[in-house]
């Protein structure tokens, strides 16, 4: 594969202000104790690369030659390289990308002093722009047409105009000094030219360059009037707005693909088409499970009652395939749901009972019920008074909260462990 492009030469220098983690963006195929095939690495610097993402060209390591990434530190850190392109980040659907700019700047007689144009080209992967990217245009008397392929080819376009550097207000893009419009999602290949109206003269005071760049719409702040004058504005915009693209298993649709003998989703895992236009699919954990759905031996069941991530009253919490069941002891009803109904203990036989803490009676006093008693560590010794009968056994001070009630009748049967001391 020869995916590649991207103009402008320098943008490998970018520095590393790009943060991963992004609001909608999971690292679930990361999770799993196996992330990557048996002997291949799981990290080029401090970038994870879950398969069917593998580091090393032709090294086995992904899931075909589209999927692998050439981890090089040839310029000091690590970078993590596809052709080209540098990558900063792979989630479970996307993967975020250095970005290319295209400038224009004039002098004030409107002739123009640079001129980059910018594109990019991953035709031929198993990658496409998402639509969280803009196609952004900056300046005060210019316009960009952006000609685009993948599903479709098209060509689009955004202007943007303003004479007075005090009507260029940051924050939004609105058309004055700022304008943003989508591109067709599908987007495989772009690229995009500056052209002015009047070559800047009008406004040659507070603007001469504007800028053309497609990326992730979250990232980029426009801060008005200081952007038309920054002359750090392109590399701001390199380092902080990277380009998102939709990654997929290549070209089957999950119905063909299931049947097919390289059906990339393993055990206890769903197929999901891709909704790009292009094709292609990305495998889930089914829900309860969690780690490489890409990878034998699949997605493995969570431990919610290990993991704390059941609603369960206290610790009746008993895991199972894809989820877990609560329970209440012996004689209560209820659904031991925090959420739910909880567990009620036996009406017709509610009682309040005092609990002393440890064996100095004065040290802590308060109610509790069954359930706590039964979960008590050893760190301390209670003792339970109720209706004149005295029942001892260890007890963790966590746990001696609250005020509970007990069934008497039922205690000695549902805690063995506690003695019966009659006064
Ligand atoms: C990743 O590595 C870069 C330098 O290589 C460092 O500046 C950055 O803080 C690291 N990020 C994390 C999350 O460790
Ligand atoms: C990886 O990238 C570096 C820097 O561009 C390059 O020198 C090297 O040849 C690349 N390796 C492969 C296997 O393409
Ligand atoms: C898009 O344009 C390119 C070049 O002009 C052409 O080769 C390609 O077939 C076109 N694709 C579609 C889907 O029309
Ligand atoms: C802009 O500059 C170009 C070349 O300098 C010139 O041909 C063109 O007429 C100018 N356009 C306007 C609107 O001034
Ligand atoms: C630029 O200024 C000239 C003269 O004031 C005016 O005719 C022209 O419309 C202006 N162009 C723009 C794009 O505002
Ligand atoms: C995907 O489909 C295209 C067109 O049908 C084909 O040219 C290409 O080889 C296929 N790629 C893979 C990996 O099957
Ligand atoms: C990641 O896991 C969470 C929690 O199980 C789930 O809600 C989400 O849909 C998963 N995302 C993907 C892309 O599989
Ligand atoms: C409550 O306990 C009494 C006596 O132990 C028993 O007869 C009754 O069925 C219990 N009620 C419930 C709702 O469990
Ligand atoms: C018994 O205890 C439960 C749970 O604390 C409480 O909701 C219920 O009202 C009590 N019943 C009686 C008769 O006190």
């Amino acid at each position: 594969m020869l995916p590649l492009l991207l103009l402008l030469a320098w943008l490998l220098s970018s520095t590393q202000t790009h943060v991963a983690t992004v609001v909608g963006d999971t690292h679930n195929i990361t999770k799993g104790a196996t992330i990557t095939k048996a002997d291949c690495p799981s990290k080029c610097g401090n970038l994870t690369v879950p398969y069917p993402f593998g580091i090393g060209i032709n090294s086995g390591c992904g899931l075909n030659r589209d999927f692998e990434l050439n981890c090089t530190t040839a310029f000091g850190a690590p970078q993590l390289l596809y052709g080209n392109i540098r990558f900063f980040d792979i989630s479970d659907d996307r993967c975020r990308i250095s970005n290319v700019v295209a400038r224009k700047c004039y002098d004030k007689t409107g002739a123009p002093t640079q001129e980059n144009s910018a594109s990019s080209d991953i035709t031929e992967t198993p990658l496409s722009y998402s639509p969280l990217n803009k196609f952004t245009v900056i300046g005060c008397d210019d316009f960009a047409l952006v000609d685009g392929g993948g599903s479709r080819n098209f060509t689009s376009g955004c202007i943007t105009l303003c004479s007075r550097e005090e009507d260029v207000i940051g924050g939004s893009c609105s058309g004055i000094g700022c304008c943003q419009t989508s591109l067709p999602k599908g987007l495989q290949y772009y690229e995009t030219r500056l052209s002015s109206l009047s070559n800047h003269t009008n406004i040659s005071d507070f603007g001469q360059c504007s800028y053309a760049f497609f990326g992730e719409e979250n990232r980029f702040e426009f801060r008005g009037a200081p952007d038309l004058s920054d002359p750090n504005f392109m590399q701001r915009v390199k380092d902080t707005v990277p380009i998102v693209l939709d990654w997929a298993i290549w070209n089957s649709t999950c119905d063909r693909a299931a049947a097919a003998a390289d059906y990339a989703c393993k055990a206890n895992s769903v197929c999901v088409d891709s909704t790009t236009g292009l094709g292609g699919y990305r495998c889930r954990c089914d829900s309860g499970y969690e780690g490489n759905p890409y990878l034998d031996p699949g997605c493995i069941d969570i431990d919610e009652c290990a993991m704390g991530l059941d609603d369960c009253v206290k610790k009746g919490c008993l895991n199972k395939p894809g989820g877990y069941d609560c329970f209440c002891p012996k004689g209560d009803s209820g659904d031991g749901r925090k959420n739910g109904k909880g567990c009620i203990g036996n009406s017709s036989s509610n009682r309040s009972i005092k609990v002393v803490l440890g064996a100095d009676e004065e040290e802590s006093v308060g109610l509790m019920n069954q359930n706590d008693v039964a979960v008590a560590a050893d760190l301390y010794s209670v003792r339970i008074e109720s209706g004149g009968d005295l029942y001892t056994a260890p007890i963790s001070s966590g746990d001696l909260t609250g005020q509970y009630s007990l069934n008497s009748d039922q205690s000695p049967n549902i805690f063995p462990h506690m003695k019966n001391n009659p006064r």
